[in-house]
């Protein structure tokens, strides 16, 4: 059986070329199905498109409610018979019903060491400059399953990074970020591991 992967995401995308690239290169079994941006802008739908896989923006004013987007959303990955979603830098909340629908299938990155710098209102480059005004000497990134929670879900993983006397918050984000790209697919390859999803069945 293969495993078939939905990518959610807001941005640029890194994290989930990082992921992409992987699976080009045989480190990570599987393939991603679909990619969905809640912003039509977001450079990640390019790196999709480039990389051929399948990928749109859904909006969310073009949905009467929060309810009937994320039933949208699920069903378009539901469509593509996703076994796994990664949030890839997707700056919006989960309701609890999206959540439920996949339970235990759903992953996320938060570029800090959680509980530190997480929930609401920490996301991105805001991280970073908190972690920086507070004079930390260490940050770094999490992968965690999403529950109906804001950075509540069970830790997968977590990899420290230093943080100088010097650096500015763009340093310690630059830092964080090539972690992001390494341990996300580790984090993948742990649950999939654990799922019973070995080698030879999930490629
Ligand atoms: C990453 O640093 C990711 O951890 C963060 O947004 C960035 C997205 O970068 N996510 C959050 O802050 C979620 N709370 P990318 O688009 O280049 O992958």
């Amino acid at each position: 059986m293969s495993l078939n992967y939905g990518v959610l995401l807001s941005g640029g995308g890194t994290n989930f070329q990082a992921i992409a690239d992987h699976i080009a290169q045989g480190v990570l079994p599987g393939k991603i199905v679909l990619v969905i941006s809640n912003k039509e802008s977001a450079y990640g739908l390019v790196r999709a498109k480039k990389m051929n896989i399948p990928a749109l923006a859904v909006k969310r004013k073009e949905y009467i409610s929060e309810e009937a987007y994320y039933k949208a959303v699920g069903d378009l990955l539901e469509e593509k018979k996703v076994d796994y979603i990664f949030l890839a830098g997707f700056m919006r909340i989960l309701p609890e019903s999206f959540v439920h629908r996949f339970e235990g299938r759903i992953l996320n990155i938060h570029p800090s060491l959680i509980p530190k710098y997480c929930g609401e209102g920490f996301y991105g480059e805001r991280v970073h400059q908190a972690v920086v005004a507070a004079g930390e000497r260490e940050s770094g990134a999490t992968v965690h399953f999403v529950d109906a929670g804001c950075d509540t879900g069970k830790i997968i993983l977590q990899e420290k990074v230093p943080v100088y006397p010097q650096d500015t918050w763009e340093d310690v984000a630059s830092r964080v970020l090539n972690v992001e790209h390494e341990i996300y697919t580790k984090a993948i390859l742990k649950v999939i591991k654990e799922d019973g999803h070995g080698k030879k069945s999930a490629d």
